[in-house]
């Protein structure tokens, strides 16, 4: 009960941060996402994913010292060459084995129903590419 409250306040309080600007983060690819699905992602982003993606997405959070084999880098050209969006997304939902990689990378089954948060994680991790 207490953790369902919780998450509508969250969802509200990404919902309120929209008007703010914050949701141009100008990645997406001129992908139509809404903005409260970009700024889910964010939170998502920050909270299950840079403990051991890093911050930087350099695949260098605090997480990941003790993790073989290490999360890639992603501001690596020749990793996001190699790599195709429905890869991505699919090892987001379904973790390391859904793509024949390392069980350490963990599934993410909640995001099933949001389909649009997924996709705007995968645009966010397009996004740590080198310019
Ligand atoms: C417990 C540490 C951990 C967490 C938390 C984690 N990952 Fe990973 N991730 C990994 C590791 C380790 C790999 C490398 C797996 C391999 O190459 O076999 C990886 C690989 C990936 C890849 C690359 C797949 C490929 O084909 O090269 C993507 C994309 C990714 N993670 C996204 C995410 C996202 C988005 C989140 C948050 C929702 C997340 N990860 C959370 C450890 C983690």
């Amino acid at each position: 009960m207490v953790m369902r409250r919780s998450m509508t306040a969250w969802v509200f309080g990404a919902a309120a941060l929209v008007g703010s600007g914050a949701a141009h983060g100008g990645c997406g690819g001129g992908e139509d996402l809404p903005a409260s699905a970009v700024n889910e992602a964010k939170e998502i982003f920050a909270v299950r994913c840079a403990p051991c993606h890093g911050t930087s997405g350099k695949g260098d959070g605090p997480g990941a010292a003790a993790l073989d084999p290490k999360p890639r880098d992603y501001t690596s050209a020749e990793w996001q060459k190699s790599v195709t969006d429905e890869q991505i997304e699919k090892i987001i939902l379904g973790g390391g084995p859904a793509v024949g990689k390392s069980s350490t990378m963990p599934p993410n089954p909640d995001l099933d129903k949001k389909r649009a948060v997924v996709k705007a994680l995968r645009a966010q991790v397009r996004g740590f590419a080198k310019k």
